[in-house]
């Protein structure tokens, strides 16, 4: 059997193809991410610059020999690489085990094509097994717990952690994510939410999957 950081570097390797010659494309955070920034470094691909959804992502790209720019010199991006925590036949994924919910989101938004590698068991049928990340100003804390209860998931605070943005995180289990748009929408909709992992508005566009078999490419419906 294959181990799980075979399967993300196939998905990775995989991805490469889609890297388009001398434009900026956006990089997300995590390990499957780390491996696709040294694929890329080693394929020679003339890159024109990397938007990162992370302080660590920025400081692999450096180390890798990649060009760094920011959202604002890049926008809007043709491509986006990022992995995901899980993701559903819809394209719809759960994001955040890193805590970098927000600027992958936010270059996710900035992106036309959102290209994400994932090993197989991050595949599912219904989401929510991961708990949903939520990125909260802190001082909001007990209000978001609080509002986050009445829609019937248990909060729970990750401990000694500070995202690249100074906030804290609260992940989320226990919530009904079959209406994944809604529940976007509703934590959205509390005060003091910064961002939440649910990517249905920022579904991908295709999803690479590295398999016991071999790699799968799957294609999603814009929504
Ligand atoms: C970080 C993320 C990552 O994409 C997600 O956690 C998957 O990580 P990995 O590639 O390490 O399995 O959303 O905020």
């Amino acid at each position: 059997m294959k181990s799980r950081d075979t399967l993300k570097m196939a998905a990775a390797k995989a991805a490469l193809s889609f890297v388009p010659d001398r434009q900026y494309i956006g990089i997300g955070s995590g390990s499957t991410v780390d491996i696709f920034i040294q694929e890329l470094a080693k394929s020679g691909k003339p890159v024109a610059g990397c938007v990162p959804a992370s302080d660590s992502t920025r400081d692999g790209l450096l180390k890798a020999g990649l060009k760094i720019v920011d959202l604002g010199t890049g926008y809007p991006l043709g491509f986006y690489f990022d992995g995901a925590d899980e993701i559903n036949s819809e394209g719809v994924m759960i994001k955040g085990g890193g805590g970098a919910l927000t600027r992958e989101k936010i270059i996710a938004a900035s992106s036309e094509t959102f290209i994400c590698m994932v090993d197989e068991s991050k595949v599912v049928d219904s989401l929510g097994h991961f708990p949903l990340a939520v990125e909260v100003i802190a001082m909001a804390t007990k209000h978001v717990s609080a509002e986050i209860k009445k829609m019937g998931g248990q909060p729970t605070e990750r401990q000694n952690f500070e995202t690249d943005n100074g906030n804290i995180i609260l992940d989320i289990e226990g919530l009904d994510l079959t209406k994944a748009s809604k529940v976007e929408s509703d934590i959205n909709n509390i005060a003091g939410i910064v961002s939440n992992g649910l990517f249905s508005f920022c579904r991908c566009s295709q999803a690479i999957i590295g398999t016991e078999g071999g790699v799968d490419f799957k294609v999603f419906q814009k929504n």
